[in-house]
């Protein structure tokens, strides 16, 4: 569905290396995220799909088209959300939706725009201009506008990016369904619980070069193998009372709460201690490693080189 390989861009102003010699390839029915600190060449590779930016080396294929050859084509396959937010501000709601399908040579498309707009809960913006929307509004008009040729690759940068939470969730709701539809997804997103929750893939970027590339799965077994412990206890507990689990450097929380890190491998032999001693507890906690975690060890992993 999309092959990138070897693609690298330096922009002349600041001398920034934003994309190192980037490969990746999405299959397509993946949703894939993106993730990378501010400034790691993102929107860079997102704008250069999108044409809005030349590179300097490396190809670009996107379903069966080169970037460089066919670029209509690769635009009629590509539905990209970009992170600025530009519209031209005198049309309507509706009007930008009606050029855009003109834009592909769609011209009767008014039942999908309508839809769209339902889905996107912008109805009743559809005659409104759209300088006067809100944020998050702009910020949903942009999703419809890349999506009403109804492309096959959806790309979008930051869509969340000072979106609040219930709009986020919709949002969410609505990307898993057009996923479960057929459309393959890119999510770039600094927000990590997002890809944890979202995507089956994911590939970090950090000063421009891919450092991790795989199953979202994959990566927490191989980095993410802590979990944090957590006992809750009816009565107030001290340190002290826990000196069998000594090894495993447990904290109070609170005089009732006590907490540890620990590898999923020694859960059970937690339990067994605890269970020997004859401490009762009255609930308990495990939770996984986050991404955020592995994401940062990988980061510092890579800038520690
Ligand atoms: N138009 C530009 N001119 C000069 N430098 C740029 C431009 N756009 C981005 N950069 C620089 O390229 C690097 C990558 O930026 P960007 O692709 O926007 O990263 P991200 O989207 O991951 O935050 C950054 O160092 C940024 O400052
Ligand atoms: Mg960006």
């Amino acid at each position: 569905m999309l092959e990138i390989k070897n693609l690298s861009k330096t922009y002349k102003k600041g001398n920034v290396k934003a994309l190192d010699n980037v490969s990746l390839s999405i299959n397509e029915g993946e949703f894939v995220a993106l993730l990378g600190q501010n400034g790691a060449g993102k929107s860079t590779l997102i704008n250069i799909l999108a044409g809005n930016v030349t590179k300097d080396n490396g190809t670009v294929i996107v379903g069966d088209y080169n970037l460089d050859k066919n670029e209509l084509e690769t635009k009629k396959i590509l539905g990209i959300v970009p992170q600025e937010i530009t519209f031209d501000f005198v049309f309507s709601v509706g009007e930008i939706l009606k050029n855009q399908s003109l834009y592909f040579g769609i011209k009767e498309n008014q039942k999908y725009i309508d839809e769209l707009l339902a889905t996107l809960s912008l109805s009743e913006k559809k005659d409104a201009k759209s300088r006067g929307l809100s944020g998050g509004m702009k910020r949903r008009l942009l999703i419809a506008k890349a999506l009403v040729h109804r492309p096959k690759l959806l790309i979008l940068d930051e869509p969340t990016a000072g979106v609040d939470i219930e709009l986020r969730r919709s949002l969410y709701d609505f990307l898993n369904q057009l996923h479960q539809q057929g459309t393959t997804i890119i999510l770039t997103t600094h927000y990590l619980e997002e890809a944890e929750k979202l995507c089956d893939r994911i590939i970090i970027i950090n000063e421009g070069k891919i450092i991790a590339d795989d199953s979202k799965n994959k990566l927490m077994d191989t980095l993410g193998n802590e979990a944090m412990v957590e006992l809750n206890f009816d009565n107030k507990k001290e340190l002290s009372d826990f000196h069998f689990l000594t090894s495993y450097s447990p904290v109070m929380k609170n005089s009732k709460t006590l907490q540890m890190k620990a590898s999923k491998q020694n859960i059970a032999d937690i339990f067994y201690r605890i269970s020997s001693n004859k401490v009762k507890f009255s609930n308990f906690k495990i939770e996984p490693q986050k991404l955020e975690d592995v994401f940062l060890t990988l980061i510092n992993d890579e800038s520690n080189k």
